[in-house]
């Protein structure tokens, strides 16, 4: 029996058709990606998939990216050479939830996620897991889907939630918001890319 965990293989087996799978979401998502051209020095994103976010940081940034799926990281690395994007300096392979296995403490200016913590299998041991890399300074950026601001849309997505979970990988209903306070983070600022408050922009820095 296979150890690694299912929801990678789900990315994994995604990663080539991952771009054209999600292009009609990616219209809603890319009017809140523009954020990350105001983000300086160093950065690190985490569950970057095939790097739809990379083209919008600013070319002086330093950009670390990190995801568990080896395919998803080689669709980055292959974007990142067709963009010619040289502020990407480091890409690793490695779990949210031991992030601080592969970073010292303290080391990131921004740390930047998108559409990833529908996915963590430990939500709140991944976002316990920023915070210790992230300077005490730093800032943490995110856009995610989760549970919407209407009750009706709420019983549909519980509903649908264990097939996109075992088919695709990720959860609907997830409370970020909520996640993020219980992980020790304070949201500084939140925003709703879509009427149903499902797509959030976070920012959110630790406490
Ligand atoms: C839905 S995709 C989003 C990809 C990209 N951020 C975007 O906006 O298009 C979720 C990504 O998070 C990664 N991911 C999920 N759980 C992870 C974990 N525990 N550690 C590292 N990467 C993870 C997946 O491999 C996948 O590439």
């Amino acid at each position: 029996m296979s150890d690694i965990d299912p929801i990678l293989e789900i990315y994994d087996r995604q990663a080539p058709t991952y771009d054209i799978m999600n292009s009609l979401m990616e219209r809603l998502f890319s009017k809140g990606r523009t954020i990350f051209s105001l983000l300086r020095g160093k950065i690190l994103e985490v569950g970057v998939g095939t790097g739809e976010n990379l083209k919008y940081y600013h070319p002086s940034a330093n950009i670390t990216v990190f995801d568990w799926s080896p395919q998803m990281i080689r669709q980055t690395k292959m974007k990142v050479k067709r963009l010619e994007l040289h502020n990407i300096k480091n890409f690793v392979i490695g779990d949210i939830q031991k992030l601080n296995n592969y970073f010292e403490p303290n080391s990131f200016d921004f740390i930047t996620s998108t559409c990833v913590f529908c996915s963590v299998p430990d939500p709140l041991k991944g976002l316990q897991e920023i915070a210790k890399v992230l300077k005490s300074s730093g800032k943490f950026v995110q856009i995610e889907h989760g549970i919407s601001n209407s009750k009706l849309l709420n019983i549909f997505m519980r509903a649908f939630d264990p097939i996109t979970a075992n088919m695709r990988g990720f959860h609907l209903t997830r409370n970020t918001l909520n996640n993020l306070e219980r992980a020790g983070f304070s949201v500084i600022h939140e925003w709703s890319l879509d009427p149903a408050g499902i797509i959030r922009v976070i920012i959110s820095k630790p406490k």
